[in-house]
């Protein structure tokens, strides 16, 4: 049972409730997307998905540090003309499915909008942000490079979402922001992972194949919610926030910084599935009633 006081809307995409689930985790097939949706999530993201099938790193790709995760999976997908079809399947039951792509050159990202647009996705997340795939948090990095990208998707029927890495000062994010809504972006996404890296003692390596990683959950909390919160003032676009959210009260912080709604990853690891419904009780619980759009950057008032 969905809660009315939870809708809302990022742009003119309507959401049951706030939250998505973030892209990486549980994307590949339309079966999982489809369990998540059944499991409560206002919407379901995608793995990022390239235009040609992606290995990615060798193992181990994931390690557990005190408050969160550090990965360095390098974006395996088996490609966007197979991941059409696990769409297809996850719209089938009903979800609200949004496509996260990336690309190696411009073009490619166009191309992929085309296809994602087509299978009747309700947005575009274009992943400009990955901390471990170089060559993309290049271009979440730079204004020029992301304007570029954006306006290439521009012949797009859907809400092009831009996700955003946090690893940048915050005067260089705010400028690919601003570029990124000049050319048209729909909303912005903020964060990806941040660039972290553990090391083994005993073997005295890196403990992940790729050595470098990006850190999730928990401990990117409190950076997640600064970029929204600077942000907010700075674009008329809506945000969705990212970082470590896995209670109500983490996502209603994240809403008073200015998110319109949110993405969770990690956070499953600790509340598993039932963390959607979770979230959205507990937060309808902090509402008392009210809408929870309204109070979206209600942290900004003076
Ligand atoms: C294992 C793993 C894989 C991820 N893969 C992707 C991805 O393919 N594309 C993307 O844009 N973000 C990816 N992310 C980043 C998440 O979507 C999210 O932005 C980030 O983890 C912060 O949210 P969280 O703390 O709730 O996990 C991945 C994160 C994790 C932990």
């Amino acid at each position: 049972m969905q809660k009315e006081n939870l809708h809302v809307n990022v742009g003119d995409l309507h959401l049951r409730n706030p939250t998505l689930l973030a892209a990486g985790l549980m994307g590949l097939t339309g079966a999982s997307l489809k369990r998540v949706w059944n499991s409560g999530a206002g919407g379901v993201i995608t793995k990022s998905m390239s235009k040609e099938a992606r290995e990615g790193y060798l193992g181990p790709r994931v390690v557990e540090t005190p408050c969160g995760l550090i990965n360095s999976m390098g974006l395996p997908n088996p490609g966007i003309e197979s991941m059409l079809e696990e769409i297809k399947i996850a719209k089938d039951s009903g979800a609200l499915v949004v496509g996260s792509i990336f690309g190696n050159e411009v073009k490619e990202f166009a191309e992929l909008t085309e296809k994602i647009d087509k299978v009747g996705a309700a947005a575009i997340e274009l992943n400009l942000s990955c901390p471990h795939a170089e060559d993309l948090s290049t271009i979440g990095q730079n204004p020029k490079l992301t304007k570029k990208v954006i306006e290439a998707c521009s012949g797009s029927e859907i809400p092009i979402w831009v996700k955003l890495p946090g690893n940048t000062h915050i005067s260089n994010l705010v400028g690919v922001t601003k570029s990124a809504e000049k050319a048209g972006a729909d909303a912005i996404v903020l964060t990806n992972t941040l660039p972290a890296m553990s090391i083994d003692v005993t073997s005295e390596r890196p403990i992940l194949g790729h050595g470098v990683g990006g850190l999730s959950g928990p401990a990117i909390k409190p950076i997640g919610l600064r970029l929204v919160y600077e942000v907010y003032e700075k674009i008329d676009i809506p945000i969705v926030g990212a970082g470590g959210i896995e209670s109500g009260k983490d996502m209603i912080e994240y809403i008073l910084a200015g998110a319109s709604a949110v993405e969770i990853g990690t956070g499953m690891m600790e509340r598993n599935l039932d963390i959607f419904k979770k979230v959205c009780e507990e937060a309808s619980t902090f509402l008392d009633g009210r809408e929870v759009d309204d109070l979206v950057g209600s942290a900004h008032k003076n």
